[in-house]
């Protein structure tokens, strides 16, 4: 990727605190059109934080966030949503009382044609049900066989996959997945890889959260080292081994010790 190109989503010294628990202190970020961003770092390294400050779900005490190289201020998780930005989080946020057809659509929900959906504000309960089986079913998780089914009634992996389902269907511009595998089985975490680079293809950027490293060697693009609640490093699985990432993750290596090939932090 030349840099020239521009980021689609970009962070400049974040801030956020929880009381005394810093929990991001300073972080950067840099996302660009049609790449795959995994984040790595150990537990409490701001990772979470770091893309619920993305996504609105919470506000920065400090630090720029910019889409498409103007600056964005989200108040709440819609506002997100409609610049173009979808979001798993790893608390998987899906209401469990709903059936999937309608975590699916929740807050977009679909209404009749004509007067009935214009006037009467009633819902396409059907059409919402027939597309959320679609991309259910385009996603590989054969397992679900009933869009009527509550989500509370779902395997913890079943949620994960209606959550990411969800996040590819709306994701206009960027998408972020925090831990979207975690609960997932062998095959099923395949489907998602596949799923995260069709995203790629349609020239989305998506950003992954990811503890699983041979995951992240498979699919990333770059790879966003966060230590303390900051980028220490931007890597890509050509540049470096899963144990050196592994070593600058935990503090075990430095970028200096390695050499200079870790290359400028773009
Ligand atoms: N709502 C909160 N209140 C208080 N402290 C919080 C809150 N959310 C996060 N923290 C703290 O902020 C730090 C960063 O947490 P965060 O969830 O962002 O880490 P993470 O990198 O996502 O970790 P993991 O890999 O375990 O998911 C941690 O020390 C955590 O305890
Ligand atoms: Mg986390």
């Amino acid at each position: 990727m030349s840099n020239s190109v521009a980021p689609v989503l970009e962070a400049k010294n974040l801030v956020k605190t929880y009381g005394r628990v810093v929990a991001i202190d300073g972080a950067d970020l840099q996302l660009f059109p049609g790449e795959i961003l995994a984040v790595v770092g150990d537990n409490g390294a701001g990772k979470s934080t770091m893309i619920k400050c993305l996504s609105g779900a919470e506000t920065p005490d400090g630090g720029v966030m910019e889409l498409d190289g103007k600056p964005i201020t989200f108040r709440r998780q819609k506002d997100s949503r409609d610049a173009g930005i979808e979001t798993v989080y790893q608390t998987l946020a899906v209401s469990p009382a709903l059936d999937i057809a309608a975590n699916l659509y929740l807050g977009r929900e679909i209404r009749k044609k004509g007067p009935l959906g214009s006037i009467f504000r009633m819902l396409d309960n059907s059409g919402m049900k027939k597309s959320a089986k679609e991309h259910i079913t385009s996603l590989g998780i054969g397992t679900i066989q009933n869009m009527s089914q509550a989500v509370e009634t779902l395997s913890g992996g079943q949620r994960q996959a209606v959550s990411v389902a969800r996040a590819a269907a709306f994701g206009q511009k960027v998408i972020i997945m925090d831990e979207p595998t975690a609960a997932l089985g062998v095959r099923e975490s395949g489907q998602v890889l596949k799923l995260i680079q069709s995203l790629r293809e349609r020239g989305l950027a998506v950003i992954l959260i990811s503890h699983n490293m041979p995951q992240v060697f498979e699919v990333a693009d770059r790879i966003h080292i966060q230590r303390l609640g900051k980028r220490i490093a931007v890597v890509t699985p050509k540049s470096h081994t899963m144990n050196e990432v592994v070593a600058v993750m935990t503090g075990a290596l430095t970028l200096e010790e390695k050499d200079q090939t870790l290359g400028p932090i773009r």
